[in-house]
């Protein structure tokens, strides 16, 4: 890895094995961008990969260098109103009302390591060890206001990964306006593209969308105060022929929770630019003079093996250089959670009876969902004041918590802090800490409001109610809720002129609560949720290495849920339960293992009373606990892999230990065929040359054989329709919405380093 600056033609080339990125300086100061995507060997001069020449009908902004058109450049981070006719990475209003600028190179530094952003709570990746990364940051200014730009470039030693971001500073002694600040732009060369993104909506996230390119935007975001269900801050630009396995993609993923866009604009000479950062919808932000302003982190991931080899890229990304350092290491506890069980119907007696069952065969933490406050047996009320019900906690956090510590169960919490209901005294004392617009109604989602996180003495209240709960017990486990999106944006604390400002304050004041809160207990592990996936996205598992991953925990559904999760999240973050039948969500019956086979690929848990399982259902439970306990260094370490299973109605994913020698295979299948055609599922990542065993048949199998034959998803059960099928469907796993879960393991040969 290195980043070499050309001081000869004003080059810089970061790159790395897998990589290249290349920036040149024109002599007039701008930016121009020459490449980004497969290493390319280092050379003398990379001027030539981006020719300039006049072209018609444009303008130019430097007399006497007619080729230099702004609306054929392949730029770095593009202005609007200088001849470039895109809507522009940025935009600055000066006082006089001009929306000019012109950013030209001022100076740059090359550093080893990878600084944290200048809004330190601001999250982004990080790297302990110096060696792992290089920065660069090249500083542009604009002569005429002073207002200068720091471009952030880090890449990462060992994965093909560019982190940017940029950083405004007025160095003028004027007032502007800051109305667009996108964290990067890139300009591509060619349109062969397809869009990728990860869109649904409420219990149906992530599902995996391809477009084809089109002339004009195209663009994704949100508006809603919150990264959303309907988008997830994710796009990525593949070769149309680009499969799990094979072709090129570039991932853009943006560290951030609030709102946002990712654009794609394919102008007339083919040549697609994709922009991303905080949505410049009714943004802005005021610079005075001395004033500074950051923009979140867009982690870039190039690939020219595939879909999957992105996924695991940005896998190992987020496990080892974005989750906090405390909680990286240790993988969520099993749980129970009650909510499914018992919404707000619940005392102590039933939960330790929940508890108890569940200890025995292996759950590890109870998590107490909703309803453990006063006034909360409905949505009604109740949220804000979190006084504990002591009418279905006599004794409190504390005395459950004992009671659970003594079963050998620890305790997790659920809170919405950022939330408050209307019939609470919170509300009724502080009316003015509610988001609203002067004068206007104000709207309900689910019966509450959200508080202004950007008065710091809401945020100072919360956080003092929050330690008083936590200091009653040891909590070791969080769950952060927030059910609803902002409406009538405004804050009462800034002035007319920053209105604009507070979508990002906000999310800024989340941060700012979430990063003293883990400060104070860096052992507590974090859950985010926000009405299931509603907020799953890399700013939040900065703070909180678990997301709620949906609130579906039907498994037929889950499949395309976590399967779609995982193009850019690792599995270890996303929650995955099991639940009752009938699905509460979509009335589906799915059998225990099937609802198991599917949740074992995450952060696994329970939203069910294990108490009214017979004996051979509880063991069966312990067994898989027990199964998932074994897997869960995979699951943290492991490489994923979707696999190619030639039909919808089956999905197949697999987790393959860095050494190649443990593998898990998940198969699940939707709908049960007659006379089912052979299916023949090929695995992923393993070793030709090792001979794999079977751990449930104990039948050997060479990697080769396991890869470049595969296995049939179909036993001979299924070809037949006969009595002993019907009898034991449940036995025999036959019926819809099947699934098998199977472990290979390569048995240790001389010479064979497993
Ligand atoms: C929405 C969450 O997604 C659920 O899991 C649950 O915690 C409820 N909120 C509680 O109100």
């Amino acid at each position: 890895m290195a980043i070499i600056f050309n001081a000869v033609t004003n080059e810089f080339h970061l790159f790395n094995d897998d990589i290249s990125y290349i920036i040149k300086i024109h002599p007039t100061g701008e930016l121009m961008h020459l490449y980004y995507g497969k290493h390319l060997d280092h050379r003398d001069s990379f001027s030539h990969l981006h020719p300039l020449y006049e072209k018609s009908y444009v303008c130019y902004p430097n007399q006497g260098c007619r080729e230099l058109s702004f609306d054929a450049l392949r730029r770095e981070y593009p202005d609007y109103g200088r001849s470039d006719y895109h809507e522009g990475a940025f935009s600055i209003t000066h006082e006089n009302g001009s929306i000019v600028t012109a950013f030209v190179y001022d100076s740059h530094t090359i550093y080893s390591g990878k600084p944290p952003l200048m809004e330190r709570i601001l999250p982004a990746t990080y790297v302990d060890d110096a060696a792992k990364a290089k920065t660069l940051v090249i500083k542009l200014i604009d002569n005429i206001s002073g207002i200068a730009l720091y471009l952030q470039y880090s890449i990462f030693s060992e994965i093909p990964v560019i982190t940017r971001s940029c950083y405004f500073f007025n160095e003028g002694k004027t007032t502007v306006n800051l109305t667009t600040a996108m964290s990067l732009s890139v300009d591509f060369e060619d349109k062969e593209f397809e869009l990728l993104q990860l869109s649904g909506a409420w219990a149906r996230e992530n599902q995996i969308i391809n477009t084809p390119l089109r002339y004009g935007y195209q663009s994704i975001g949100s508006t809603r105060g919150a990264s959303s269900h309907q988008c997830n801050p994710f796009i990525a630009l593949k070769r149309p022929t680009c499969t799990e396995r094979s072709g090129e993609i570039y991932g853009f993923s943006l560290v951030y929770s609030g709102n946002f866009k990712a654009e794609v604009f394919l102008n007339y000479l083919n040549q697609p630019r994709l922009t991303m950062g905080i949505n410049p919808h009714n943004f802005q932000w005021i610079l005075q003079p001395g004033a500074e302003f950051q923009t979140p982190e867009v982690v870039m991931v190039y690939s020219d093996t595939g879909i999957n080899t992105m996924s695991q890229t940005y896998h190992r990304l987020f496990n080892e250089h974005l989750m906090a350092k405390t909680m990286r290491d240790a993988m969520p506890p099993v749980v129970v959670n009650n909510w499914e069980t018992t919404y707000f119907d619940f005392n102590e007696e039933k939960l330790l009876e929940i508890a108890q069952t569940a200890v025995d065969v292996g759950v590890e933490t109870l998590v107490l969902d909703d309803g453990w406050f006063e006034n909360r047996d409905d949505e009604e009320s109740g949220l804000g004041d979190w006084n504990i019900d002591y009418a279905k906690l006599p004794n409190g956090l504390t005395g459950l918590a004992k009671k659970l510590d003594i079963m050998g169960m620890g305790l997790g919490l659920w809170i919405e802090p950022e939330s408050v209901s209307p019939k609470s005294t919170l509300f009724q004392e502080h009316p003015q800490w509610v988001i609203q617009s002067p004068g206007r109604k104000k709207s309900l989602g689910r019966n509450q409001y959200i508080l202004d996180f950007t008065q710091p003495q809401v945020i100072e209240y919360i956080f003092q109610k929050m330690v008083k709960i936590f200091d009653l017990a040891p909590i070791t486990y969080l769950k952060w809720d927030m059910n609803r999106n902002i409406t009538e944006p405004f804050s009462a604390s800034l002035a007319k002129n920053q209105q604009g400002e507070f979508m990002h304050r906000y999310i800024l004041g989340v941060y700012s609560l979430l990063n003293r809160l883990t400060q104070k207990y860096p052992k507590m592990m974090i859950e985010s949720c926000a009405g299931g996936g509603g907020r799953f996205d890399p700013g939040m598992l900065f703070y909180a290495p678990v997301a709620w991953a949906s609130d579906n925990t039907d498994a037929m559904a889950r499949v395309q849920i976590q399967k779609g999760t995982s193009i850019c999240y690792p599995l270890r973050s996303m929650g995955c339960h099991v639940s009752s039948v009938p699905n509460h969500q979509v009335g589906r019956y799915c059998r225990l293992q099937t609802r198991m086979d599917v949740a074992t690929f995450g952060a696994y848990g329970f939203q069910l009373d294990i108490s009214t399982f017979d004996k051979a259902k509880r063991q069966t439970i312990q067994e898989n606990i027990e199964r998932y306990k074994g897997m869960r260094d995979l699951l943290n370490t492991g490489n994923f892999y979707r696999v190619d299973t030639g039909c919808e109605n089956i999905t197949a994913w697999m987790l393959v230990s860095k050494n190649q020698a443990n593998v898990v295979l998940g198969v699940y299948e939707c709908l049960a065929l007659a006379n089912p055609p052979r299916q023949m599922i090929k695995l992923e990542g393993l070793r030709p040359d090792y001979t794999y065993m079977n751990m449930e048949t104990e039948t050997m199998h060479g990697g080769d054989e396991l890869m470049y034959r595969g296995i049939s998803f179909h036993d001979e059960s299924h070809y037949y329709h006969n009595e002993d099928m019907l009898k034991n469907i449940q036995q025999l796993g036959a019926g819809d919405f099947t699934s098998k879960v199977l472990f290979f393991k390569a048995v240790v040969e001389e010479n064979v380093p497993v």
